[in-house]
C-alpha cells in the first residue's frame, strides 16, 4: 500500500501541535507568525497536510510560511499544488546554515530517528538565533531500529543529560569556564557507565534543551561533545590532558575564543554588588549574564507525545516552548560595556549605573531562568503521553520496518 500520511493518528498529532501554538503564543498575532515546517507530499493531492490542519486554523497566512523539502520530486510536488507557501528544496541543515530570517515556529517532522543530524540542526537553529524571542519548537522522530552507530551515539549523548545533583551544579558553576567543567566533569564521572537505550532515546529532549541553552555558541562545541571517542578513551587524567591539548590547539581556536571565561568578570562585578567573587550568589549572577549574552534559547515547557502511525512506526513527538531573555537585557544592556583588551573581551558596568537597577534587572532574568533550570537541571521532563495507533497489521505481518 502507498505511503500515506492522510493517517488519524498524525491527524491528532497536529492537533496537538496546533492547541499547543494556539496556548503558547496567544499573546502574538496570528497574521505575524512565521512558520518553517516539512509539509510533506508523500502523494499527489495530500500535500502540505500539516499546514492545512496546523497553520490555516490557527489563521496563519501561508505566505509566512517556509516548507523545507529535501526530495527534488516531492518540492516539485509542493510547488505544483501551489499551495501559497515558499517552497525551499533543501535541507534544514542547508537551509539552517544559510538563511538568515527569524521564525516563531520551527517544526522538524523527521522521518527518521533520533541523531547527530538533528542536534546539528538545532545548533544551527540556536547559534544562528533563527528563533524569535519566544517561540515553538516541535521535533517528530521514529523512535525504533536505529542502526548500531545511531544507538551509541544517543547513548553517548545521553552520559551529558543524565541528572546532576544541587551540589556539583553549584561546584560547575564556580568555575571559569563552566561549559568545559561540565564536560569534563561528565566525562570523568560516567566515562564507565552505560545509559539503556530506551533512556538514552528519553533523554534526547534534555539533549536538544541544552543544545538551545548554548544559544549563539551552540554550534562551536567543545571537542569532546563532538568525537565521542573521548567518552570512551581509557583513563580520565589522560583524557583530560587530551582535551586540553585540543582545546589550545587551532584547530579549535573558535571554541576557545567563544567559550566564557567569567573569573575575571566575577572577580570585576561581585564587589560592585557587595559580594565576595566566590560567593554562590556571584556565580549566579554570572550564569544570568552569560546566558544573556549568548542569547541562550530556554525550553521552559514541553509536551511529548507517542503514537504509532499506519505504516507501523513508533513516533515521538516533542513540543518545546523557547524564549530568550532578549526583552529583559535590553532593559539594563546600555549598562554594560564591552571592552577589547589582549587577553580578550571583558565586560564593565558603566559608571554612571545605578547597583539597584542593574541588579533587579538581574533579578528579572534570574526569575526566568529557573523556569528553565527547573525543566532542565532537576530533569522533570512530562511523561510522554501515547496517542494511539492506526497501525493494522495485515495478516503474518509484524510491525513495519520502515521509517515513518
Ligand atoms: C514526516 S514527513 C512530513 C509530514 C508532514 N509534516 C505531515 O504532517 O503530514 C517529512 C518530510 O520532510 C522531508 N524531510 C525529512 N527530513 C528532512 C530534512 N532534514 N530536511 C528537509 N526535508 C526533510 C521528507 O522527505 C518528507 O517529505
Amino acid at each position: 500500500m502507498a505511503h500515506t500520511y492522510d493517517d488519524p493518528v498524525k491527524a491528532l498529532s497536529r492537533e496537538k501541535l496546533r492547541d499547543w501554538i494556539r496556548q503558547r503564543l496567544a499573546m502574538k498575532r496570528p497574521r505575524d507568525l512565521r512558520v518553517l515546517c516539512f509539509p510533506g507530499a508523500e502523494q499527489e493531492g495530500q500535500e502540505a497536510l500539516e499546514v492545512k490542519e496546523v497553520y490555516d486554523p490557527l489563521g496563519i497566512p501561508r505566505k509566512n510560511i517556509v516548507g523545507l523539502e529535501q526530495d527534488r520530486q516531492k518540492a516539485e510536488r509542493l510547488r505544483t499544488a501551489n499551495l501559497g507557501i515558499e517552497v525551499v528544496n533543501a535541507s534544514d541543515i542547508d537551509y539552517f546554515s544559510q538563511c538568515g530570517r527569524k521564525f516563531d515556529i520551527i517544526s522538524l517532522d523527521y522521518t527518521g530517528q533520533r541523531g547527530r543530524e538533528t542536534i546539528d540542526a538545532i545548533a544551527l537553529i540556536a547559534s544562528r538565533q533563527r528563533f524569535t524571542s519566544w517561540s515553538i519548537l516541535c521535533t517528530n522522530h521514529y523512535a525504533k531500529q536505529e542502526p548500531k552507530t545511531r544507538q551509541q551515539f544517543l547513548e553517548s549523548l545521553a552520559l551529558l543529560n543524565t541528572p546532576l545533583d544541587a551540589r556539583t551544579i553549584a561546584e560547575i558553576s564556580s568555575t571559569d569556564n563552566p561549559r568545559f567543567a561540565y564536560i569534563m566533569h561528565r566525562m570523568e564521572t560516567l566515562k564507565d557507565s552505560h545509559v539503556p537505550l530506551a533512556e538514552a532515546r528519553d533523554l534526547f529532549t534534555h539533549e536538544v534543551i541544552r543544545v538551545l541553552s548554548y544559544g549563539e555558541e551552540a554550534s562551536d562545541k567543545v571537542a569532546g561533545e563532538r568525537n565521542d571517542f573521548l567518552f570512551w578513551y581509557p583513563g580520565a587524567q589522560e583524557q583530560r590532558k587530551t582535551l586540553r591539548e585540543i582545546c589550545k590547539s587551532d584547530v579549535i581556536a573558535v571554541d576557545l575564543e567563544h567559550a566564557w571565561h567569567l573569573d575575571h568578570f566575577r572577580r570585576y562585578v561581585a564587589p560592585y554588588f557587595g559580594r565576595s567573587p566566590e560567593e554562590p550568589q556571584s556565580h549566579l549572577l554570572m550564569d544570568v549574564l552569560r546566558m544573556a549574552f549568548i542569547h541562550s534559547y530556554m525550553a521552559q515547557s514541553i509536551a511529548r507525545y507517542g503514537y504509532q502511525s499506519n505504516s507501523g512506526a513508533k513516533m515521538e513527538m516533542d513540543i518545546f516552548e523557547v524564549k530568550t531573555l532578549d526583552r529583559l537585557f535590553d532593559r539594563i544592556r546600555h549598562m554594560l560595556h564591552c571592552v577589547e583588551t589582549p587577553e580578550g573581551k571583558i565586560h564593565t558596568i558603566d559608571t554612571k549605573t545605578d547597583p539597584r537597577k542593574l541588579q533587579n534587572g538581574i533579578n528579572a532574568m534570574a526569575d526566568e531562568i529557573r523556569k528553565w533550570s527547573h525543566v532542565y537541571w532537576l530533569g522533570t521532563l512530562p511523561k510522554r503521553e501515547y496517542l494511539g495507533s492506526s497501525y493494522h497489521p495485515q495478516r503474518g505481518h509484524s510491525e513495519s520496518t520502515h521509517d515513518a
